[in-house]
């Protein structure tokens, strides 16, 4: 999706989005917080949303956030708010194919169910890779197209046309994700609901 598009479809999908899709997927956020939290430090999340993971950092962690969509990051500010999320140090308006952090600046990074979303994300990958700390984890979790021609991978191609209107490709090549060399696959797993969802835990190395 271009970035024009993602605006658009994330400020229609803002109001809702909590008790929709962000509804049925947290046991992706859970597994990823989890262990951004044994590892601890400082954790950066890409396209952070409405913040729906956010209260599931611990409170020893420091947590920023960045998103293309405004609107999106005023329900995560209206969380951090109402909820007193301490642990939440910033939340700032980016394009994550160009963070605008030092190299090696964060412990942990994290993406959720946003990397079919963004355009170009092997730049995206790139991105996240630099600002992780050497020995740190990208923790990413997605849904990636079937493979084969079984129902569901005809049910993705079906909707791949209308990716601006849904807010994401249904049909993301897993593959797109796993090119940065500096990024070592450690964990794959399937998630809720039906498995549809996968996590992914790279390590950054050198
Ligand atoms: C499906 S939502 C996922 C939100 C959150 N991570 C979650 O798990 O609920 C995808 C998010 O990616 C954000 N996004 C898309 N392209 C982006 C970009 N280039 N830079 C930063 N955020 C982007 C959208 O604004 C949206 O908030």
């Amino acid at each position: 999706m271009e970035l024009e598009a993602v605006a658009k479809s994330y400020a229609r999908w803002a109001p809702v989005y909590d008790r929709t899709f962000g509804a049925v997927t947290n046991a992706g956020r859970r597994r990823a917080t989890g262990f951004a939290n044994q590892v601890g430090g400082s954790v950066l999340e890409v396209g952070v949303g409405t913040g729906l993971a956010l209260p599931f950092y611990a409170p020893h962690m420091q947590v920023t956030g960045v998103d293309f969509s405004e609107d999106m990051l005023a329900k995560a500010r209206q969380k951090v708010r109402e909820q007193g999320l301490r642990q939440v140090r910033a939340l700032q308006q980016m394009d994550a194919r160009d963070l605008a952090f030092p190299d090696q600046s964060f412990d942990s990074v994290c993406a959720m169910h946003i990397l079919s979303v963004v355009p170009e994300p092997e730049r995206v990958m790139a991105e996240m890779a630099r600002v992780c700390r050497v020995g740190g984890h990208v923790l990413v979790t997605n849904h990636f197209a079937a493979e084969g021609k079984g129902l569901m991978a005809r049910v993705e191609r079906l909707f791949a046309p209308l990716s601006d209107l849904l807010g994401w490709h249904s049909d993301f090549e897993r593959a797109r994700v796993l090119g940065d060399i500096r990024l070592q696959l450690v964990e794959e797993d399937g998630l809720p609901p039906f498995g549809m969802m996968t996590y992914l835990r790279l390590r950054r190395v050198a």
